[in-house]
């Protein structure tokens, strides 16, 4: 059972400069809440409460603003700061003392996922016990992922980094179950060319070993990128016609812990307060 997930929320976002330059990526609206809400939500929807962000060097304070490690969510927060980006992997190495001896989840703090299959997906997966299990979906264009190659009988064959020429159209989103082997493999690997350690080559360890599983997300879920300022509008996009149009919010972190039983009204009171005078509370005052 997967109860601890890691956000990563660190990285300098120098594509989308100069937004970025005073303010992390994360932190950023994409339509009526930042960023870090939407993978946020995703760790919350699979039921897990004890949550580690990891943040760039300095932009603490930002960060608590907005999700403090006394919350009203009914989840446990908290942080730890990176100097420079390392890699994926090294988000294990960082929150070590964190994992303990448990199995954990990693989600990228840019990555938006959408839709009801996910979330079945996500109860499911959560049960992991042993290996690690990515999450596919299809892309235009999976040139600019971590690409997986699968038999007929849905098994990963290959796994390659933005390849020049991919060998199918599923890229590997920034969404993973690991169990506890985790840590130590983090460590064994070695900085790619680009001189961080590639989620990738974890995972061909994983693979390596046969203890390595995909879920689908198919044509009924969205995974969206929000790595440049055309992608991140995109989702804002997204985001503002599925509200408006259901009246329902996506990612709306009160609501996710209602549900779950995490929280009591007078959570939702306090988170009112909180947030003040504005569309979100309203929100919060109908739920
Ligand atoms: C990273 C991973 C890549 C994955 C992507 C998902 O890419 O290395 O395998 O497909 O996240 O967002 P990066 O953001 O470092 O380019």
């Amino acid at each position: 059972m997967i109860k601890k997930g890691i956000v990563l929320a660190g990285g300098m976002g120098t594509r989308m400069s100069p937004l970025t330059k005073a303010i992390n990526k994360q932190l950023l609206p994409v339509y009526d809440k930042p960023l870090i809400f939407y993978p946020l939500s995703i760790l919350m929807l699979a039921g897990i409460k004890n949550i580690l962000v990891i943040v760039n060097k300095g932009q603490l304070n930002q960060f608590r603003k907005i999700l403090p490690e006394k919350n009203h969510l009914g989840i446990n927060i908290q942080y730890r700061e990176q100097k420079k980006p390392e890699g994926l992997p090294h988000a294990f190495i960082l929150g070590e003392k964190f994992i303990g001896k448990d199995n954990v989840s990693l989600i990228l703090g840019d990555n938006f996922f959408y839709g009801q299959s996910l979330t079945k997906i996500l109860k499911k997966s959560v049960s992991l016990k042993n290996g690690a299990k990515i999450f596919l979906h299809p892309v235009k264009r999976p040139q600019l992922y971590g690409v997986a190659s699968i038999n007929n009988k849905q098994k990963v064959v290959t796994l390659t980094e933005k390849p020049k020429t991919p060998k199918s159209n599923l890229a590997v989103t920034g969404l993973y179950f690991f169990d506890n082997n985790v840590v130590k493999f983090s460590k064994k690997i070695k900085p790619s060319k680009r001189g961080e350690l590639e989620i990738i080559d974890l995972l061909n360890i994983y693979k390596k070993k046969k203890k390595l599983s995909a879920e689908f997300i198919g044509r009924g879920g969205a995974w969206l990128d929000t790595g440049n300022i055309k992608d991140f509008y995109d989702a804002t996009n997204f985001v503002s016609a599925i509200e408006n149009r259901q009246g329902l919010k996506i990612a709306c972190l009160e609501e996710i812990a209602l549900n779950n039983g995490w929280i009591k009204r007078k959570d939702i009171k306090e988170a009112i307060k909180f947030y003040g005078n504005c569309e979100y509370s309203s929100y919060l005052k109908k739920i």
